[in-house]
Protein backbone atom coordinates (compact mmCIF):
# COMPACT_ATOMS: atom_id res chain seq x y z
CA UNK A 1 0.00 0.00 0.00
CA UNK A 2 1.17 3.16 -0.92
CA UNK A 3 1.95 5.64 1.75
CA UNK A 4 -0.57 8.32 3.12
CA UNK A 5 1.08 11.76 2.48
CA UNK A 6 3.63 11.98 0.09
CA UNK A 7 5.89 15.20 -0.07
CA UNK A 8 7.79 15.47 -2.67
CA UNK A 9 11.10 18.43 -2.45
CA UNK A 10 8.53 21.22 -1.49
CA UNK A 11 9.69 24.62 -0.76
CA UNK A 12 8.88 28.01 -0.47
CA UNK A 13 10.84 31.16 -0.78
CA UNK A 14 9.78 34.68 1.41
CA UNK A 15 11.81 36.88 -0.56
CA UNK A 16 15.18 36.42 -0.07
CA UNK A 17 14.78 33.58 2.35
CA UNK A 18 14.06 29.95 1.48
CA UNK A 19 12.19 28.83 4.76
CA UNK A 20 11.59 25.11 3.17
CA UNK A 21 13.75 23.60 0.88
CA UNK A 22 13.35 20.73 -1.54
CA UNK A 23 11.90 18.70 1.42
CA UNK A 24 10.49 15.23 0.87
CA UNK A 25 8.95 12.82 2.93
CA UNK A 26 6.62 10.13 3.52
CA UNK A 27 3.97 9.44 6.22
CA UNK A 28 2.63 5.78 6.09
CA UNK A 29 -1.04 5.16 7.56
CA UNK A 30 -1.24 4.47 11.35
CA UNK A 31 2.39 6.19 11.02
CA UNK A 32 3.83 8.87 13.72
CA UNK A 33 6.53 11.12 12.47
CA UNK A 34 8.09 13.42 14.81
CA UNK A 35 9.57 16.40 12.96
CA UNK A 36 13.14 18.57 15.24
CA UNK A 37 14.88 21.25 14.58
CA UNK A 38 16.10 24.82 15.85
CA UNK A 39 14.12 27.64 16.10
CA UNK A 40 13.55 29.45 12.73
CA UNK A 41 14.17 25.87 11.02
CA UNK A 42 11.00 26.15 8.75
CA UNK A 43 8.70 23.70 10.73
CA UNK A 44 5.85 25.42 11.39
CA UNK A 45 6.11 26.61 7.81
CA UNK A 46 6.23 23.14 6.39
CA UNK A 47 2.92 22.37 8.23
CA UNK A 48 1.58 25.88 6.62
CA UNK A 49 2.37 24.23 3.37
CA UNK A 50 0.94 21.25 3.69
CA UNK A 51 -2.14 22.39 5.40
CA UNK A 52 -2.73 24.78 2.77
CA UNK A 53 -2.26 27.86 4.59
CA UNK A 54 0.46 29.02 1.73
CA UNK A 55 1.01 27.57 -1.56
CA UNK A 56 4.27 26.23 -1.89
CA UNK A 57 6.97 27.79 -4.69
CA UNK A 58 7.81 24.48 -6.08
CA UNK A 59 6.59 20.43 -4.95
CA UNK A 60 4.05 18.65 -4.07
CA UNK A 61 1.78 17.37 -1.67
CA UNK A 62 -0.60 14.03 -2.33
CA UNK A 63 -3.12 12.51 0.39
CA UNK A 64 -4.01 9.15 -0.27
CA UNK A 65 -3.08 9.47 -3.63
CA UNK A 66 -4.97 12.89 -4.51
CA UNK A 67 -3.03 16.04 -5.25
CA UNK A 68 -3.47 18.54 -2.96
CA UNK A 69 -0.76 20.83 -3.81
CA UNK A 70 -1.43 24.48 -3.08
CA UNK A 71 -5.33 23.22 -1.93
CA UNK A 72 -6.63 26.29 0.70
CA UNK A 73 -7.11 25.08 3.77
CA UNK A 74 -10.75 24.39 4.20
CA UNK A 75 -10.28 21.73 1.23
CA UNK A 76 -7.25 20.06 2.62
CA UNK A 77 -9.39 19.56 5.94
CA UNK A 78 -12.01 18.29 3.73
CA UNK A 79 -9.51 15.36 2.29
CA UNK A 80 -8.28 14.60 5.81
CA UNK A 81 -6.03 16.83 7.27
CA UNK A 82 -6.82 18.12 10.58
CA UNK A 83 -4.08 20.38 12.45
CA UNK A 84 -3.46 22.02 15.48
CA UNK A 85 -0.96 25.25 15.88
CA UNK A 86 1.77 26.41 17.67
CA UNK A 87 -0.12 28.88 19.50
CA UNK A 88 -3.85 28.11 21.02
CA UNK A 89 -6.47 28.85 18.76
CA UNK A 90 -9.38 27.85 20.79
CA UNK A 91 -13.01 29.96 21.48
CA UNK A 92 -12.47 30.69 24.90
CA UNK A 93 -15.58 31.75 25.22
CA UNK A 94 -17.36 28.42 24.37
CA UNK A 95 -17.41 25.12 26.57
CA UNK A 96 -15.33 21.93 25.42
CA UNK A 97 -18.15 20.46 24.18
CA UNK A 98 -18.75 23.25 21.55
CA UNK A 99 -15.32 23.49 20.72
CA UNK A 100 -14.82 20.68 19.87
CA UNK A 101 -18.69 20.66 17.60
CA UNK A 102 -16.91 23.22 16.15
CA UNK A 103 -14.02 20.91 14.91
CA UNK A 104 -16.84 18.62 13.44
CA UNK A 105 -17.60 21.26 10.77
CA UNK A 106 -13.95 21.97 9.82
CA UNK A 107 -14.50 19.29 6.94
CA UNK A 108 -17.68 20.94 5.72
CA UNK A 109 -17.46 24.50 4.31
CA UNK A 110 -20.65 26.06 6.13
CA UNK A 111 -18.86 26.32 9.35
CA UNK A 112 -18.73 27.29 12.46
CA UNK A 113 -21.23 29.97 13.69
CA UNK A 114 -23.53 27.82 11.61
CA UNK A 115 -23.09 24.49 13.68
CA UNK A 116 -23.54 26.35 16.80
CA UNK A 117 -26.10 29.13 16.06
CA UNK A 118 -28.85 27.36 14.01
CA UNK A 119 -32.49 27.25 14.27
CA UNK A 120 -34.06 25.10 16.90
CA UNK A 121 -35.42 22.20 14.20
CA UNK A 122 -31.83 21.15 13.79
CA UNK A 123 -31.52 21.05 17.92
CA UNK A 124 -31.47 17.26 17.72
CA UNK A 125 -29.25 17.27 15.41
CA UNK A 126 -26.96 19.34 18.02
CA UNK A 127 -27.49 17.20 20.80
CA UNK A 128 -26.16 14.32 18.74
CA UNK A 129 -23.00 16.19 17.79
CA UNK A 130 -23.02 17.12 21.31
CA UNK A 131 -23.14 13.99 22.38
CA UNK A 132 -20.63 12.35 19.90
CA UNK A 133 -18.11 15.46 20.87
CA UNK A 134 -18.30 14.51 24.63
CA UNK A 135 -17.01 11.05 23.20
CA UNK A 136 -14.04 12.51 21.49
CA UNK A 137 -13.07 14.14 24.17
CA UNK A 138 -13.06 11.52 26.09
CA UNK A 139 -11.46 9.37 24.16
CA UNK A 140 -8.43 11.96 24.41
CA UNK A 141 -8.81 12.29 28.52
CA UNK A 142 -10.98 11.13 31.17
CA UNK A 143 -10.12 13.44 32.84
CA UNK A 144 -10.87 16.40 30.23
CA UNK A 145 -14.14 14.52 29.92
CA UNK A 146 -15.14 15.82 33.02
CA UNK A 147 -14.82 19.40 32.63
CA UNK A 148 -16.71 19.00 29.31
CA UNK A 149 -19.28 21.88 30.00
CA UNK A 150 -16.76 24.65 31.38
CA UNK A 151 -15.69 26.96 29.42
CA UNK A 152 -12.50 26.36 27.10
CA UNK A 153 -11.13 30.15 28.69
CA UNK A 154 -11.02 28.40 31.79
CA UNK A 155 -8.56 25.46 31.37
CA UNK A 156 -5.17 25.56 32.19
CA UNK A 157 -2.29 25.64 29.35
CA UNK A 158 -1.82 21.63 29.33
CA UNK A 159 -5.94 20.86 29.28
CA UNK A 160 -5.83 23.49 26.23
CA UNK A 161 -3.45 21.70 23.88
CA UNK A 162 -5.11 18.60 24.67
CA UNK A 163 -8.37 19.79 23.88
CA UNK A 164 -6.82 21.05 20.56
CA UNK A 165 -5.95 17.28 19.93
CA UNK A 166 -9.66 16.34 21.19
CA UNK A 167 -11.03 19.16 18.14
CA UNK A 168 -8.43 18.19 15.34
CA UNK A 169 -10.05 14.97 15.83
CA UNK A 170 -13.71 15.84 15.88
CA UNK A 171 -13.42 16.22 11.69
CA UNK A 172 -12.02 12.44 11.61
CA UNK A 173 -9.13 13.57 9.59
CA UNK A 174 -6.41 10.82 8.21
CA UNK A 175 -3.91 12.42 9.12
CA UNK A 176 -3.91 14.85 12.33
CA UNK A 177 -0.99 17.75 12.45
CA UNK A 178 0.15 18.67 15.85
CA UNK A 179 2.57 21.64 16.09
CA UNK A 180 4.75 21.71 19.41
CA UNK A 181 1.71 20.02 21.37
CA UNK A 182 3.74 19.96 24.81
CA UNK A 183 4.07 23.66 24.70
CA UNK A 184 3.41 25.17 28.10
CA UNK A 185 3.60 21.25 29.80
CA UNK A 186 5.82 20.47 32.84
CA UNK A 187 7.36 17.12 33.20
CA UNK A 188 3.54 15.43 34.34
CA UNK A 189 1.76 16.82 31.58
CA UNK A 190 3.81 15.80 28.73
CA UNK A 191 3.58 11.99 30.18
CA UNK A 192 -0.27 12.64 29.86
CA UNK A 193 0.52 13.96 26.75
CA UNK A 194 2.05 11.11 25.85
CA UNK A 195 -0.47 9.07 27.35
CA UNK A 196 -2.92 10.27 25.53
CA UNK A 197 -1.17 9.89 22.20
CA UNK A 198 -1.21 6.46 22.72
CA UNK A 199 -4.93 5.97 23.83
CA UNK A 200 -5.92 7.53 20.18
CA UNK A 201 -3.04 5.35 18.54
CA UNK A 202 -5.21 2.39 19.70
CA UNK A 203 -8.27 3.58 19.41
CA UNK A 204 -7.16 4.89 15.63
CA UNK A 205 -5.05 2.64 14.47
CA UNK A 206 -5.14 3.52 10.65
CA UNK A 207 -4.54 7.43 12.04
CA UNK A 208 -1.38 9.16 10.77
CA UNK A 209 0.51 11.56 13.28
CA UNK A 210 2.64 14.24 12.43
CA UNK A 211 4.41 15.82 15.31
CA UNK A 212 6.52 19.00 15.63
CA UNK A 213 8.27 19.05 18.86
CA UNK A 214 11.22 20.42 21.21
CA UNK A 215 10.72 17.95 24.39
CA UNK A 216 12.61 15.59 23.36
CA UNK A 217 11.64 13.15 26.43
CA UNK A 218 8.14 12.86 23.94
CA UNK A 219 10.40 12.25 20.85
CA UNK A 220 12.04 9.14 22.10
CA UNK A 221 8.84 7.92 24.28
CA UNK A 222 7.23 7.81 20.41
CA UNK A 223 6.97 5.15 18.30
CA UNK A 224 8.01 5.93 14.27
CA UNK A 225 10.62 7.75 12.47
CA UNK A 226 11.83 11.33 13.44
CA UNK A 227 12.71 13.73 10.86
CA UNK A 228 15.70 16.77 11.50
CA UNK A 229 14.92 20.40 9.90
CA UNK A 230 17.95 23.05 9.66
CA UNK A 231 17.23 26.03 7.62
CA UNK A 232 15.25 24.74 5.31
CA UNK A 233 16.50 21.17 4.43
CA UNK A 234 16.13 17.67 5.80
CA UNK A 235 19.14 17.17 7.53
CA UNK A 236 18.23 13.65 8.83
CA UNK A 237 15.18 11.09 9.38
CA UNK A 238 15.41 7.75 11.09
CA UNK A 239 14.44 6.69 14.73
CA UNK A 240 15.15 8.39 17.54
CA UNK A 241 17.58 6.56 18.83
CA UNK A 242 19.79 7.12 15.46
CA UNK A 243 19.32 10.89 14.76
CA UNK A 244 19.94 11.80 18.71
CA UNK A 245 23.37 11.19 17.41
CA UNK A 246 23.41 13.70 14.39
CA UNK A 247 25.98 16.47 15.94
CA UNK A 248 23.25 19.17 15.10
CA UNK A 249 20.83 17.84 16.80
CA UNK A 250 23.23 17.14 20.17
CA UNK A 251 23.83 20.93 19.61
CA UNK A 252 20.27 22.43 19.26
CA UNK A 253 19.14 19.68 21.84
CA UNK A 254 21.49 17.40 23.99
CA UNK A 255 23.68 19.96 25.01
CA UNK A 256 27.19 19.60 23.58
CA UNK A 257 28.16 17.49 26.79
CA UNK A 258 26.30 14.69 25.74
CA UNK A 259 27.87 15.04 22.31
CA UNK A 260 30.78 13.05 24.28
CA UNK A 261 28.85 11.21 26.14
N1 LIG B 1 4.87 34.46 6.29
C1 LIG B 1 6.20 34.58 6.39
N2 LIG B 1 6.86 35.59 5.78
C2 LIG B 1 8.20 35.71 5.87
N3 LIG B 1 9.00 34.88 6.56
C3 LIG B 1 8.39 33.85 7.20
C4 LIG B 1 6.98 33.64 7.16
N4 LIG B 1 6.68 32.54 7.89
C5 LIG B 1 7.84 32.08 8.37
N5 LIG B 1 8.88 32.87 7.96
C6 LIG B 1 10.30 32.65 8.25
O1 LIG B 1 10.61 31.32 7.89
C7 LIG B 1 11.55 30.77 8.80
C8 LIG B 1 11.00 29.50 9.39
O2 LIG B 1 9.98 29.82 10.32
P1 LIG B 1 9.14 28.70 11.06
O3 LIG B 1 8.10 29.40 11.87
O4 LIG B 1 8.67 27.71 10.07
O5 LIG B 1 10.22 28.04 12.00
P2 LIG B 1 10.03 26.87 13.09
O6 LIG B 1 10.98 25.80 12.72
O7 LIG B 1 8.61 26.53 13.23
O8 LIG B 1 10.59 27.60 14.40
P3 LIG B 1 10.10 27.49 15.94
O9 LIG B 1 10.75 26.24 16.49
O10 LIG B 1 10.66 28.71 16.57
O11 LIG B 1 8.61 27.43 15.95
C9 LIG B 1 11.85 31.84 9.84
O12 LIG B 1 13.01 32.51 9.46
C10 LIG B 1 10.63 32.73 9.74
O13 LIG B 1 10.94 34.05 10.11
MG1 LIG C 1 7.27 26.64 14.73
Amino acid sequence: MSALLEVDQLSIRFGGLVAVNEVSFTVGHGEIRCIIGPNGAGKSTLFNLISGIYPPSAGTVRLDGLDITGMAAHRVAAAGIARTFQSSRLFNELTLIDNVVVGMHARTRTGVLDALFRPRRSRAELDGAADEAGRIIRSVSEELYRRRHSMAGSLPQADRRRLEIARALASQPKLIMLDEPSSGMDDRDTDALIRDIGAVMAEQPKLSFILIEHDMRLVAALPGQVMVIDYGRKIAEGPFAEVRLVPRVQEAYLGSRAAHA
